[in-house]
């Protein structure tokens, strides 16, 4: 038996640093894998001067050596992995069937799911909107569950068939564009005619991931999955409806790639060191204030897909102990502990109050009318950049630390103190090959 897989979850509302750290964790696996979500996703790795934000191709591509796979679970969206493949090849990173393959059994955004997108939004009242990115991924999974007008990527490699197919798909669509939304109607012929150039360009990277995976299972070779999102947006156990469209915690990782769930391993949680979120829906530790300016200025909190200012607040340790519960985290990999330095104080949520009374379990439903209850501890000014050794934080910086291990109950062992590579504390890894 080889070492043990490694799966990386968001525990917050997503942009929790994920991309950082399967960065880090890449070189010494031989597969990442995406499992969930799709162009909605933004996860950003810095490399010396270079920042790359990736939306669809998992971040192991920047690592030599490594085979990226793009999992069933994914809604795959050719133009926008294609310009990402062509953005990365212009910058020196080679992409072929060698290191990055494409499930077949992905289902794939077509441009109706965009529009459709967009539309259902547009007729939502204030109040109901979800805030969705507009990347077509909540109509494409319901295609995927509807599942006579849903298409997968590996139909495109039946180019005949797969013209007929976007033309009964988009007829069905377009009847319902114009009748619903009285909208533009889409050019079949024009889709699939493009859509075949994208196939034609994709076709040696399409392959049987679930087969791949689970034969280098057999074979003891080590597979990093890189969750999207973070839990609270996900579809089953998040703050719904104000969530996406897929499984976005571990337990999404057994299906969304075609793997045994005894394939998950170690599951590191990625939190923040406060919260974030962007779109709609509840956010008890929301600070529509100074507190939450200053963290959106200092950790840029704009959205990577979108450019959507973040809403920003306090961490939330309730939330983050059952997400942790829910995904079976063993260890946690703190991010962007230097944005709150500077800060008077810093304050952790540990509960909440709903009409008065506390809250014995947690469950997202709560959040609505929740009121947060604060455990606070004094901030920290000292610039923490360059420590690379917990005992080089100051006192302040550790008992945050501290209070967040006892809160989630499990051990912190990544602190990111800046987007660079070497700007990490790593400590007592479980992950063999990294301690
Ligand atoms: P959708 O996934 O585009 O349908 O958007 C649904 C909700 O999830 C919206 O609130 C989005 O802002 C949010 N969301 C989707 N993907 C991400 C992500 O990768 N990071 C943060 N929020 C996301």
């Amino acid at each position: 038996m080889g070492p043990r897989n490694v799966t990386v979850v968001g525990l917050q509302w997503g942009d929790e640093g994920k991309g950082k750290i399967v960065d880090a964790l890449a070189r010494i696996c031989r597969y990442v894998v995406r499992f969930c979500g799709g162009a909605n996703a933004g996860h950003t790795v810095t490399v010396g001067e270079e920042t790359f934000a990736m939306h669809l191709i998992p971040c192991g591509i920047l690592t030599e050596g490594v085979t990226n796979v793009v999992g069933n679970g994914v809604v795959f969206d050719p133009p926008v992995a294609l310009e990402e493949i062509d953005n990365l090849r212009a910058r020196g990173i080679a992409i072929g069937p060698e290191n990055l393959r494409i499930s077949a059994g992905a289902h794939m955004v077509m441009p109706w799911h965009k529009q459709a997108d967009v539309l259902s939004e547009q007729v939502l009242a204030d109040g109901k909107k979800i805030g969705t990115t507009g990347r077509g991924i909540g109509p494409c999974y319901s295609d995927k569950a509807i599942r006579s007008t849903a298409i997968r990527v590996g139909e495109l490699l039946q180019e005949d068939a797969f013209r007929r197919k976007v033309h009964d798909v988009a007829t069905v669509k377009n009847k319902i564009f114009s009748a619903l939304y009285d909208a533009e109607t889409l050019d079949p012929g024009k889709i699939a005619e493009e859509y075949v150039e994208y196939g034609k360009k994709l076709g040696p990277m399409i392959d049987n991931t679930g087969a791949i995976l689970r034969k280098a299972i057999a074979s003891g070779e080590r597979i990093l999955f890189e969750g999207g999102q973070g839990a609270m947006l996900d579809i089953d156990h998040g703050t719904y409806p104000f969530v996406t469209s897929s499984t976005v915690t571990a337990c999404g990782v057994p299906t969304g790639a075609g793997v045994p769930p005894s394939a998950i391993g170690q599951v590191v949680g990625i939190i923040k060191a406060y919260t974030s979120r962007v779109g709609a829906g509840p956010f008890p530790t929301e600070q529509d204030n100074e507190i939450g300016e200053t963290l959106r200025e200092r950790g840029r909190e704009y959205g990577t897909t979108t450019g959507r200012p973040r809403r920003c607040g306090w961490f939330d340790a309730f939330a983050v102990r059952y997400a942790a519960d829910l995904s079976g985290v063993h260890e946690l990999a703190l991010s962007l502990l230097d944005v709150p330095t500077g800060l008077d104080e810093v304050k952790l949520c540990t509960g909440y109050r709903v009409g008065g009374a506390e809250v014995e379990r947690f469950a997202p439903s709560a959040m609505t009318e929740a009121v947060a209850i604060y455990q606070s501890l004094p901030g920290w000014s000292a610039d923490i950049s360059s420590c690379r050794e917990f005992d080089d934080l100051p006192a302040e910086a550790k008992d945050y630390v501290d209070a967040l291990e006892k809160a989630i109950a499990r051990p912190i062992t990544f602190i990111s103190v800046g987007p660079e590579r070497t700007q990490t504390i790593v400590r007592q890894t479980q992950i063999e090959g990294l301690e």
